[in-house]
């Protein structure tokens, strides 16, 4: 028995809709998805109902390493015997150990600046470029998502922006992705402070860069004198099977964004990880950014755990068996609805399954919950699930995943 049994989900759905997001809780339950999460444990959830799902959201990455993975509550439990937020303005121990390792991490880079939310790491990130460079406008690619926050919201698609009446100035470009001419020709008025970027679009289904197209988007910007930011929230710390995705595609970026993962699930940490050209504020005028929960020490303490969990040969080794044993596996589901499930997009376990139909996976991600697997679908393409396996699963959930999504797929392909 755990503390969740005696929770009553109906009373914890009547108050998320009376007064906590009413539109997002009616959302989901009109989609037939009534989850209150309750119990977690590696890769697996429950409702407080008792239903059990796989999870494959692990909310973009955030629960790469599992839910309540015990090396990082251990981590964040010692660190608590000593330590708390600490001082935003001091320099500290575990601050300064967390720098180095993340700059060491990407080749080029200096500094690592932190924040508490992924949003407020690539805001942060944007005004660098900025300080840099003396430009304000910022180029994105239409259909992305780089967060939520007063910049970040304006990069992003309308659909995120509109609502709040963000995302017509100006000052933000958008632009076709795969589509190098375009950015050409965006970037030709030399006015650009910088090109931000995904490098495998997430929230638009993990479109795959094509062969050339971010090394030419890179010359572009340095042709231009425009900083590139790499916003690596989802695809960053190991789920390509490199620490940083970035460089498989041969791309030295200016700024790299790191968030959700590198939290463990645990307690929020993000990262703006610079090289000396886009810290050129910090050298200037240090405190001219400053945030509070920004670098708590606790959430070093768990970032550093993280990067020592992510570094191990055993968790390299892991990512690149569980991608091609899966994509074996998805293969063969594939074959035996090849006109339903139209493509897989892949690059380690950063995967994006692709069904026939303008919201067909939506119906997918309907069918898989029923089969016991959480995905989600994409947002800003409703034909493509999200599929994100944690780095650390074994072959035996990889097997028993796979036997839910052949039923699941197979449901969604009769409906
Ligand atoms: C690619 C990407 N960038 C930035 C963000 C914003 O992160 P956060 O939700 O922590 O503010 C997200 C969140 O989903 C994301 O997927």
């Amino acid at each position: 028995m755990d503390n969740f049994s005696a929770i009553d989900k109906q009373q914890v759905l009547r108050d998320s809709l009376a007064c906590w997001n009413t539109g997002k809780t009616q959302e989901w339950l009109d989609l037939g998805i009534d989850m209150v999460m309750g119990r977690r444990e590696g890769y697996y959830f429950w409702d407080l109902d008792g239903k059990r799902l796989m999870d494959v959201h692990i909310n973009g990455g955030t629960f790469s390493l599992g839910h309540r993975n015990p090396e990082i509550i251990a981590a964040l439990t010692e660190a608590a015997t000593q330590y708390d937020i600490g001082n935003h303005h001091f320099p500290s121990p575990l601050k300064a150990a967390l720098a180095r390792e993340l700059t060491e991490s990407a080749p080029g880079m200096t500094h690592a600046v932190y924040g508490s939310g992924g949003g407020e790491a690539i805001d942060l990130a944007l005004k660098s470029a900025r300080a840099a460079t003396g430009r304000r406008r910022i180029i994105s690619i239409q259909n992305c998502y780089h967060g939520h926050t007063g910049l970040a919201v304006n990069t992003g698609a309308a659909r995120f922006a509109q609502p709040f009446l963000a995302g017509e100035s100006a000052e933000f470009t958008k632009v076709p992705f795969n589509d190098a001419g375009a950015m050409a020709a965006a970037l030709s008025l030399n006015d650009a402070a910088c090109v931000i970027m995904e490098t495998i679009p997430a929230t638009y289904g993990f479109v795959m860069p094509e062969d050339g197209y971010l090394p030419a988007v890179k010359a572009l910007c340095e042709k231009h004198g425009a900083l590139y930011i790499a916003d690596e929230v989802q695809t960053g710390l190991m789920r390509s099977g490199d620490m940083w995705a970035i460089y498989g595609y041969g791309v030295r970026p200016d700024m790299i964004v790191t968030a959700k993962g590198l939290s463990g699930g645990i307690y929020p940490i993000t990262a703006v990880i610079m090289n000396d050209r886009a810290a050129s504020w910090i050298f200037r005028d240090g405190s001219a950014h400053m945030a509070t929960f920004g670098g708590s020490e606790l959430g070093c303490a768990v970032a550093l755990k993280v990067l020592e969990i992510l570094r191990r040969d055993s968790t390299r080794a892991n990512v690149e068996f569980i991608s091609s044993y899966l994509r074996g596996g998805l293969e063969k589901i594939r074959a035996r609805y090849p006109e339903f499930f139209v493509r897989i997009r892949q690059n380690g376990v950063i995967m994006g399954l692709k069904f026939a139909g303008d919201e067909s996976a939506v119906t997918v991600m309907q069918q898989l919950y029923e089969a016991g697997v959480w995905g989600i679908y994409s947002m800003l393409d409703p034909s493509v699930l999200q599929f994100k396996p944690g780095l650390l699963a074994t072959r035996e959930y990889c097997d028993e995943l796979l036997e839910k999504l052949e039923f699941g797929i197979g449901q969604a392909a009769a409906l």
